[in-house]
């Protein structure tokens, strides 16, 4: 087996200019397919709430369903670095919820990082965060956590202020001791700026081609919703239409009896059976 990959990892990819591949999962099957795969890292994002809890945002996501949810995607995934979401409320309320909750994704969850979302409010949970030995990865553009703020799923960073904003956020982000920031769904020309305005790798989702790594929500990249695409995402197959064919196709067998068949089936003697009553 390959050896873990670590956050000096990434810091080795910037350097040399290799891309950085991160992927969402949220159980052991796909995280089991994933890191054999060879994926740098696996994010249990709390995108968990929206793509498999069916909630219309991440605001409802718990520290328990996080730490369930790692919990499986480390008992399958032995090479990629687990990076797990610190959810909403988990870190806002004060440093040492922030201290304990990352600890808890570590310790209960077995992830070896977590991923924060925000800026410079977030600076000083961020360095309790790291003092206290947990390798932190930054959030920053588009943060689902704060939607309402924001208000609504949009584009950030297009004006002078805002975009100004994200560039002073990230630099104190990485001087708080990050090892790593998502960008999402900023225009590529900022993102581009920002990563090389930085020593630690940008990871980009909606943030274009000049980020020093990629990660995106597997559903969105299977085709998992028949309804919806985001236009982030690439969708390299249409496992929604796989999917319903094959259970179409079971459905079918059961009610003409023709599955099971013999081969799915087991056998006893005919003298066992005789004997029966
Ligand atoms: O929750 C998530 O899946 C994320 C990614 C979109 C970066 O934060």
């Amino acid at each position: 087996m390959n050896s873990r990959i670590t956050k000096s990892v990434f810091l080795k990819r910037k350097e040399e200019n290799v891309p950085i591949t991160v992927i969402t999962a949220y159980d052991y099957a796909m995280a089991k397919i994933i890191d054999r795969c060879g994926m740098d890292a696996i994010l249990i994002g709390d995108s968990l709430g929206n793509v498999v809890l069916g909630y219309d945002s991440t605001l409802p996501v718990t520290m328990e369903d996080m730490i369930h949810h790692t919990k499986a995607v480390c008992r399958a995934a032995k090479r990629a670095m687990i990076i797990t979401d610190l959810p909403f409320m988990s870190y806002e309320t004060s440093i040492a919820d922030g201290v304990r909750n990352a600890g808890r994704l570590l310790k209960e969850g077995g992830a070896q990082a977590v991923k924060i979302e925000g800026g410079e409010e977030i600076v000083p949970v961020v360095k309790a965060i790291v003092s206290a030995g947990i390798p932190v990865m930054g959030h920053l553009g588009l943060t689902p956590q704060s939607v309402h703020q924001l208000g609504g799923f949009k584009v950030q960073g297009k004006d002078e202020q805002t975009a100004q904003k994200l560039i002073n956020d990230a630099k104190m982000l990485e001087e708080a001791g990050m090892f790593s920031i998502v960008l999402e769904c900023v225009p590529s020309k900022l993102a581009d700026k920002v990563s090389k305005s930085l020593k630690i790798p940008t990871i980009g989702i909606g943030a274009g081609n000049g980020c020093d790594g990629q990660v995106i929500v597997i559903n969105d990249i299977l085709g998992m919703d028949a309804d919806f695409t985001p236009k982030l995402a690439k969708k390299y197959v249409d496992l929604n239409k796989i999917i319903s064919e094959a259970v179409t196709s079971y459905m079918t067998e059961v009610v003409a009896r023709t599955f099971p068949g013999e081969e799915n089936s087991f056998k006893m003697s005919d003298d066992v059976l005789e004997k029966l009553y």
